[in-house]
């Protein structure tokens, strides 16, 4: 007998999933472009059309972060492969390390700068508030960090930390910046020239309407040069010219930025294998946001967040956090007391197919939190979950005034 023996001779059947609607906070059903061209033919990883390809989805993602960094390309892996070589590139073993921690996801960046061995030090607030300016450069004043890390848009709290001056405080300060904008990129403004943030990776589930699984990152010069100082190209490709870096070696070789670069270089010199569907997916997401328009799609996604808020606020519910730094893409709001929040998810997938997300750490059974982006930040989406929404809470026994949220989403869509 040999392991699969016990298996049906169907093979469990052909994958077919329910057609669910993704309201949460990401993954978000992609779009139907997205998937068409990941059903492309496979290239070898040197082909002309592949290394073509390569090229043109580094040109694709400068506009999509708001640089002209020659770096910018993708790392094979979800978002937190990206945010993992950001971190294990830029950061030795000792270095001192500025988190603007204000949720879920700060918290990640304190977990893997840890585990890089780097000295940490924190400026935060509670989940729900973001970290303002001048309490950043307070702590860049005492910490003397040599990199800053910060979330754009923190999903687990919903709120989008304000960026601008970051890199001039940086800069003085002789400080790289980073920042994840996994669930901001291709929805809200992301401008890394601009703010001066060195080193910014997002992810393709959220507002880029792809599936997870690639990841663009961009680099500037600045943080270019300090990660090639670190240099060390492997054994087994490397040549008679690659010389070492004076920095200490990069501790992963996955996520080795420098051997990354050099991959995504004229040079080519090879790495992994990259994902081909993978960036087949990552160029058409771009693809489709710059073909509608980066201050449409903005636009698009501000008009969800508006409808989403007010029509929860019309059902008598009540939106979390601080109203002036909301994400416009995902909206967490409070389960009301005597609701089991578990009950009116699963009511949600079961009778309209529509998956609301849970929440993390503190937050957990007290709010729901509802994306709307990509793909699905769209009006007739929005209405059919706040719809199904009231629908699931009155089955609950929650009084409400029924009509009252649709209304005022459509209502609010086009203010
Ligand atoms: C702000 C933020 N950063 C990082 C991640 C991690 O992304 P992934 O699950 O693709 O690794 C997420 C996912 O929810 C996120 O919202």
């Amino acid at each position: 007998m040999n392991g699969t023996d016990h298996l049906d001779p169907l093979l469990f059947g052909e994958i077919d999933p329910p057609q669910r609607l993704l309201m949460g906070p990401g993954p978000v059903n992609a779009h139907p472009r997205v998937l068409r061209a990941m059903s492309a033919d496979l290239l070898g990883q040197f082909d002309p059309e592949m290394t073509g390809y390569m090229n043109q989805v580094m040109a694709l993602y400068r506009p999509v972060f708001g640089t002209g960094n020659r770096w910018t390309m993708l790392i094979d892996g979800t978002a937190r492969a990206a945010i993992e070589a950001s971190l294990v590139s830029l950061v030795a073993p000792g270095d001192r390390v500025l988190v603007v921690n204000f949720g879920r996801f700060g918290l990640l960046l304190i977990e893997i700068l840890t585990r890089i061995g780097a000295v940490v030090e924190t400026v935060e607030v509670p989940w729900g508030e973001v970290v303002p300016l001048d309490a950043i450069a307070e702590a860049i004043a005492r910490t003397g960090p040599r990199v800053v890390a910060t979330v754009h848009g923190d999903t687990s709290t919903t709120m989008a930390q304000p960026l601008e001056g970051l890199g001039a405080l940086c800069r003085a300060a002789g400080a790289l910046a980073y920042t994840d904008a996994t669930a901001t990129l291709g929805g809200m403004e992301i401008a890394a020239d601009r703010w001066g943030v060195d080193v910014v990776t997002g992810g393709l589930q959220k507002c880029l309407g792809g599936p997870s699984g690639s990841a663009p990152i961009t680099i500037s010069d600045a943080a270019a040069a300090h990660i090639f100082s670190r240099r060390h190209v492997e054994k087994g490709i490397r040549g008679d010219a690659n010389i070492d870096g004076v920095g200490p070696r990069i501790a992963s070789n996955y996520f080795d930025l420098a051997m990354i670069m050099d991959y995504w270089s004229e040079a080519r010199l090879n790495h992994h294998t990259e994902a081909t569907s993978m960036l087949y997916a990552a160029r058409e997401c771009a693809r489709v946001a710059l073909g509608e328009g980066l201050d449409a799609r903005f636009a698009r996604h501000a008009a969800a967040g508006r409808a989403v808020t007010a029509g929860l606020r019309a059902m008598g519910l009540t939106v979390f956090g601080d109203d002036a730094h909301r994400m416009t893409n995902v909206t967490g709001v409070y389960i009301p007391d005597g609701v089991d929040g578990e009950r009116v998810r699963a009511a949600m997938r079961d009778h309209f197919e529509i998956e609301i997300g849970t929440a993390f750490g503190p937050l957990v059974g007290r709010i729901w939190r509802i994306g709307a982006m990509g793909y699905n930040a769209m009006k007739h989406k929005v209405l059919l979950t706040l719809g199904a929404l009231e629908a699931c809470l009155l089955a609950e026994g929650f009084s409400l005034p029924a009509g009252e949220a649709v209304k005022a989403a459509l209502a609010a869509w086009d203010a």
